[in-house]
């Protein structure tokens, strides 16, 4: 059994800095003004190791959003954003991610303690991701290049032209954000959109508000002009419905359950607005016996599951060990589930926190009960931890078939699926029998059938001995219902720019 340290007894001592911040949280950012909702409504957001509300957040809804969105309209058409240099535009883009860095601290706190995650992997993943996100991004403001063509054009013999295409910023982006990581899923959105040139308003998870808009105030001292970005905190089916559909935004960009990213898509149809959307997956974790060392790929199939509360679009929740390994690989795994300390986030010694809100408990324990009525076995977990918070035990399910729920859905907690396997060309068809198609992994030392699987699978990003391996110059998304388009990389640019031909005749 996983021990737990009291969150009762957690004493929430932060630093000054955020304790001031929270104080002032309590406001939109709409045309580079701090203001309250129209409505003057609030929404709490929670401390998910005790349930206590850590304050009240302004609640943005449409009224908010129409006025962020003209904000955005008219930094978009006027005014110095516009008439920056893309080496001006790259050198503030580079600003917000030094800034980040020099409150790295301060900023990983506020994650924690907003979604409960652990101060360590805020700090030492979060953070620093997040950071680099708009210091790669700023060096792609000046490169952003069109082509030039050698047309023919072939019904005007003997005209001549010089023809190229132009690549302009999209206009005005919706940017709807999940709650698993805050920081990063803002800076995976804002940092390409500025470096194209767009102008933004963000919609942040109800359950996570905080750093985004401690974010925004970096922005500001960045040198981000009024208006360029935007910050409406509010509830998804009223602030993020009312972004989605609006006729004045260009493009919305959305992370979150496939569920509302198919809500996004009939919204945008309105106007017909770019849509890209990274969604959920139910990603295969496949470890082969030939592996060159079985307690590295375990490791790693803990923390493919494990890491984050299981709160990953790309966690590696469904494991497939070769026969002869399965009993040694799944021991393994639930030896170190059941030593994972639970706690606060703050904590110093803990090693996972409570899933983020009441509702998602809610929801991983549904599954976890659905299991045991399918008739799954349970090696360990497969419970809420204690009374108070949102803790769930790390769990891992064997013994399964393939239409429970467990197997097919997305869980968004710390719970594996293990199935052995033995024969290879069964197993990928296994692996990528799943309506996610989002990352996937292979545990082997055989090159040739890395490579094999590696083609084989269908999904968007695939680790050969390793996981959760991410970098800002790698692209990032799903095949499948697990989204449309790549963010990160030279890739992301295409989601924020549209591509103009212009022809001159000579
Ligand atoms: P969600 O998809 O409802 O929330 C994500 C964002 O969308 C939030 O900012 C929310 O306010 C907004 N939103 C919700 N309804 C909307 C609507 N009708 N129009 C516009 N925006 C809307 O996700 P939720 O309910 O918090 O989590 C449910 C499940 O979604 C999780 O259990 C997990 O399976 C999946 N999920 C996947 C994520 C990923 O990274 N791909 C992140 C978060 C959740
Ligand atoms: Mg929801």
């Amino acid at each position: 059994m996983p021990t737990l340290t009291a969150p009762a007894d957690a004493k929430v001592q932060l630093t000054e800095a955020n304790k001031a911040f929270i104080k002032r949280a309590n406001k939109l950012l709409i045309d580079g003004q701090w203001v309250p909702s129209a409505s003057g409504k609030t929404f709490p957001t929670y401390n998910p190791a005790t349930g206590e509300v850590i304050t009240r957040c302004a609640e943005g809804d449409k009224e908010d959003i129409n006025r962020a969105v003209a904000a955005a309209r008219q930094a978009f058409e006027k005014g110095p954003w516009k008439d920056l240099t893309a080496s001006e535009r790259g050198r503030i883009v580079w600003k917000i991610g030094d800034l980040m860095l020099e409150h790295a601290d301060e900023l990983a706190e506020l994650e924690a303690y907003d979604n409960g995650k652990t101060r360590g992997v805020a700090r030492y993943v979060d953070v620093p991701l997040s950071a680099d996100a708009f210091h790669y991004m700023a060096g792609w403001a000046t490169k952003i290049c069109g082509q030039t063509f050698p047309i023919s054009v072939p019904y005007m013999p003997g005209s001549k032209f010089h023809a190229m295409s132009l690549r302009e910023p999209v206009g005005v982006v919706g940017q709807i954000i999940p709650w698993n990581f805050p920081l990063l899923m803002a800076a995976w959105k804002l940092a390409p959109a500025l470096a194209a040139g767009c102008t933004v308003v963000l919609k942040p998870a109800e359950q996570t508000p905080l750093t985004a808009l401690r974010l925004g105030e970096l922005m500001i001292e960045a040198g981000v002009p009024p208006g360029v970005v935007n910050i409406v905190t509010g509830y998804g089916e009223t602030a993020g419905a009312s972004l989605a559909a609006h006729d004045d935004v260009d493009k919305v960009a959305f992370t979150g359950s496939t569920e509302v990213g198919k809500l996004i898509v009939q919204a945008a149809a309105g106007n017909l607005k770019k849509v890209s959307l990274e969604l959920g997956g139910k990603s295969p974790n496949v470890i082969f016996k030939d592996t060159a060392d079985l307690e590295t790929a375990i490791n790693g199939a803990a923390n493919a599951v494990f890491f984050n509360h299981g709160q990953c679009c790309v966690a590696g929740t469904r494991l497939f060990a070769e026969k002869a390994v399965f009993d040694q690989v799944v021991d393994g795994i639930a030896s170190r589930a059941k030593k994972i300390k639970l706690g606060f986030g703050l904590d110093e010694d803990t090693q996972m926190g409570p899933l983020v809100s009441e509702e998602q408990l809610a929801r991983v324990t549904g599954y976890l009960e659905a299991g045991k009525r399918d008739g799954a076995e349970f090696v360990t977990g497969g419970v809420r931890h204690g009374d108070r918070g949102y803790f769930v035990e790390p769990t891992i399910i064997t013994n399964t078939k393939p239409h429970m729920s467990v197997v097919q859905e997305e869980i968004f907690g710390p719970v594996l699926v293990a199935e052995p396997f033995s024969d290879e060309e069964d197993l990928i068809r296994r692996a990528n029998d799943t309506t996610y198609g989002l990352a996937a992994a292979v545990w082997t030392k055989d090159t040739a059938r890395a490579h094999r699987i590696a083609k084989a699978y269908r999904a968007g990003t695939v680790w050969v001995n390793c996981y959760n391996v991410f970098d800002s110059a790698l692209p990032f998304g799903g095949y499948k219902q697990s989204g449309w388009g790549r963010e990160m990389s030279g890739e992301a640019l295409a989601l924020y720019t549209e591509s103009k031909a212009v022809i001159v005749a000579l």
